[in-house]
């Protein structure tokens, strides 16, 4: 899997996927535009790959700042092929009845209307080129859903559904439009899914990896292989799928 000739677009860049997803697009020989809102993460990569990593600081909820961070892609590299939405936030469990509106409205506008505004800035890019990949990180709760996680769950079905809206609105374009699905994953996020005053190494080994068939929790590197292969020629037909890396979670 060859992606030298590929400048990829790739959110949640400080984040415990995102930087390992970087690394394996870089040492495949892609271009990568790295975006988050909080970039310290990354500074070793962009030291190692002064030619081949662009990092943008940028709020993946302001329309602006996106298509600032696309242009400057283009402007930088010529070409969007692929854009990685793997940006989001969690929500600690918890009844609905307590969820405010601003909590609703500040988890739905980072892993759903972000991926809208992303999805929307690149598209026009990849049709002049008649060719682009588009892969959405969604999450397996919204197939094998736990109790209290509300906004979260409703936040990425959304962003589920337009995966597929969009694969076939842009299939005559030859973009694809893909979504995985990971189940519970060894980052810090995994911590923010746990209820207030909850013991969390508890909750990690007792729900989140008791609940993997394959006995162990999801790593970065396993969805960075996934994003690699739906990125590359290998998978050129693929289009409107849910790729669930989950080691079973979510049957
Ligand atoms: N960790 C898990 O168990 C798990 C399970 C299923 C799905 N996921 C999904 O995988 C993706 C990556 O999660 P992670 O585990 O790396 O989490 P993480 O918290 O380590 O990383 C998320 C990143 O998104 C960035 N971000 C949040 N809001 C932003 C905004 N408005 N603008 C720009 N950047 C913003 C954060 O700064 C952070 O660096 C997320 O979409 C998450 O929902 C995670």
């Amino acid at each position: 899997m060859d992606l030298s000739n590929k400048v990829a677009i790739i959110t949640g860049a400080g984040g415990g996927m995102g930087q390992v997803v970087i690394q394996k697009f870089l040492e495949m020989g892609a271009k990568v535009s790295a975006v988050d809102i909080n970039v310290d993460a990354i500074g070793e990569l962009a030291e190692k790959y002064p030619d081949q990593l662009l990092v943008t600081t940028a709020n993946l909820t302001d329309e602006d700042s996106v298509n600032g961070l696309v242009q400057k892609t283009v402007d930088t590299y010529k070409q969007v092929d692929i854009l990685l939405n793997v940006a989001g936030v969690a929500q600690a469990a918890k009844n609905i009845e307590d969820v405010s509106l601003a909590e609703w409205e500040r988890i739905m506008a980072i892993n759903s209307t972000a991926v809208f505004l992303t999805s929307k800035a690149v598209v026009p890019f990849m049709k002049q080129k008649n060719r682009g990949s588009i892969i959405n990180v969604a999450s397996v709760s919204v197939d094998r859903p736990r109790p209290g996680l509300n906004a979260y769950v409703a936040s990425k079905g959304a962003a589920i559904s337009l995966t597929k809206a969009l694969a076939i609105e842009l299939a005559p374009y030859n973009i694809r439009v893909n979504a995985i699905n990971p189940g519970p994953a060894d980052t810090k996020m995994l911590a923010e899914f746990v209820p207030a005053g909850g013991d969390q190494s508890e909750a990690k080994e007792n729900t989140f990896r008791s609940s993997v068939p394959l006995g162990r929790l999801i790593t970065p590197e396993d969805i960075a292989n996934c994003a690699v292969y739906l990125s590359s020629d290998l998978a050129q037909m693929m289009t409107g799928s849910v790729v669930n890396v989950d080691g079973g979670r979510g049957i």
